[in-house]
């Protein structure tokens, strides 16, 4: 697409219709690499760099939350050089953007237990969210060894935690409370949830959160990701009716 056709598509987007929170499942690195025999850190590598992109193009739109899914709490079953890999592209990520992210007023915040990343990626990741919590114009919400499955067990947790400590009640128990023991606590749920790489499912991203999120599936892998698909992406949530279950 020339920069025309992108100018074009973008001024098809509603600007009073913007989704609160995006989130994106960035998925296809692998593939893209495979396809050009390529070892797949570089598809990871390449990935990285959209990342850079799309937080700006998100931050250009005005879009307040935006979620993405960097590893998975089932990517540890991958081969160990792989996840070394992954680890490495993400300090390196920290390193080159934390200044440009924080200068963008951009808070960074992390859903799943970074406990278990190796020490390097995890004061990294610490140090980001630190210098960043003060931040007000866009949330950057990065799933690392994130699972649904384990935001809601380690909430039910929490919950029986407090209950025990005579903090809340069984009875306050509601979905308002609940959401307040998820990583995302303080976030609204997703309005919009962007899957590219041609898989058709959530491969255990915020299950409870997305109750009611818009999906939108493309084949393109992530590393060819690009302004434009983000753009399309937008316009064709704008065209949805959202009824949450009314009429
Ligand atoms: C997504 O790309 C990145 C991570 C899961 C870390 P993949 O590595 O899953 O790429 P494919 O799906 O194998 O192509
Ligand atoms: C989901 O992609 C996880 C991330 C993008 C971080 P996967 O590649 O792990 O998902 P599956 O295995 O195809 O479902
Ligand atoms: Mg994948």
């Amino acid at each position: 697409m020339n920069d025309k056709d992108i100018l074009e598509l973008k001024n098809m987007i509603d600007i009073n219709n913007i989704p609160n929170h995006v989130a994106v499942i960035m998925d296809g690195n692998g593939r893209w690499a495979k396809k050009r025999s390529l070892p797949r850190t570089v598809g990871h590598q390449e990935g990285m760099k959209r990342v850079v992109e799309i937080v700006e193009v998100a931050k250009k739109l005005n879009i307040k939350y935006l979620s993405l899914y960097a590893f998975s709490t089932e990517n540890w079953k991958r081969p160990k050089e792989e996840i070394d890999g992954i680890m490495k592209i993400l300090v390196y990520y920290i390193r080159n953007e934390l200044e440009k992210i924080h200068k963008n007023n951009i808070k960074i915040q992390i859903m799943g237990n970074i406990n278990r990343l190796p020490k390097t990626p995890r004061e990294e990741v610490l140090k980001a969210v630190e210098k960043t919590k003060d931040n007000t114009d866009m949330v950057l919400n990065i799933g690392l060894n994130y699972g649904g499955k384990d935001d809601i067990i380690r909430g039910v947790k929490n919950i029986l935690k407090d209950i025990k400590m005579g903090k809340i009640n069984e009875e306050d128990i509601d979905v308002e409370l609940f959401s307040n023991y998820l990583y995302t606590k303080n976030m609204p749920d997703p309005d919009l949830l962007i899957r590219p790489s041609g898989e058709l499912r959530l491969s255990n991203f915020m299950l409870y959160q997305m109750a009611y999120t818009e999906f939108w599936f493309s084949d393109i892998f992530w590393p060819d990701f690009k302004e434009e698909h983000f753009y399309k992406a937008i316009i064709d949530y704008q065209k949805r009716n959202r009824r949450f279950g009314g009429i």
